[in-house]
């Protein structure tokens, strides 16, 4: 099995670090030399996209309920454990080091276009690439929005199934990648994604058995807490 280097993800930003999902994060993923950094996103009502990774607020912040019903104003009054605020996507592009791409994993529903807007905002006007995003979601009915609205733009397809299963509507979106569950990736399946011409990202892997598992089987890229473990 191919023994080939893959690049390294930052979950979260380096969630083994700082808090997930904060501007500490991102800037931690940075300096531990990261050549991508993977983020979740959720739009709220007022069109602003925050990243955040649970539906709700109350695992990360002393208040309770849905992040999609606060307003920006309320959200950003919220501390994020470690004192935090909850950054915008914006913000997060804004702290991103050139030389670093990013996997906007798309939690929420109806964030597509809005993503896509930023995105091609900062195509337009901050020196960005089209080659330096991914967009990922377990959500494959928001891939298809996405598709749809951005034709060009890359799409990995996130499934914690078996993913053969993920191939299917991997090639309908013409997806560069499939991001499995470490724990569901073996010999078989690796050779038919492969064999399927798809990139294969797969997360969360921290420990460092997993890690050279992963190495054997040649993936393209390990989303990982420890940055710093992959080497
Ligand atoms: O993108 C891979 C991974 O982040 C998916 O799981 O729950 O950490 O968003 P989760
Ligand atoms: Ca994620």
């Amino acid at each position: 099995m191919g023994q080939k280097k893959p690049i390294i993800i930052g979950h979260r930003g380096a969630m083994g670090h700082e808090t997930e999902n904060t501007l500490a994060s991102i800037k931690s993923a940075i300096a531990l030399k990261v050549d991508m950094i993977e983020i979740d996103v959720f739009k709220l009502k007022n069109g602003e996209v925050v990243v955040f990774h649970d539906d709700t607020v109350d695992r990360l912040t002393d208040a309770k309920g849905h992040i999609e019903d606060f307003s920006f104003e309320e959200l950003r009054k919220l501390v994020v454990k470690g004192g935090h605020a909850i950054p915008t996507l914006e913000e997060v592009l804004d702290v991103m080091d050139a030389e670093v791409d990013l996997n906007i994993e798309l939690k929420g529903a109806n964030t597509s276009e809005r993503v896509n807007e930023i995105v091609e905002s900062y195509i337009k006007q901050h020196g960005w690439k089209l080659q330096n995003f991914i967009i990922s979601s377990f959500r494959w009915d928001e891939l298809e929005k996405m598709r749809e609205v951005n034709k060009e733009i890359a799409i990995a397809v996130l499934t914690g199934e078996d993913p053969v299963d993920a191939i299917p509507v991997a090639k309908k979106l013409n997806a560069v990648a499939v991001n499995p569950s470490y724990k569901q990736l073996t010999a078989e399946n690796n050779v038919k994604l492969k064999e399927a011409g798809l990139k294969i990202y797969p997360w969360t892997v921290n420990e460092p058995q997993d890690i050279i598992k992963m190495k054997r089987f040649g993936v393209d890229g390990i989303i990982t807490n420890y940055p710093e473990r992959i080497n």
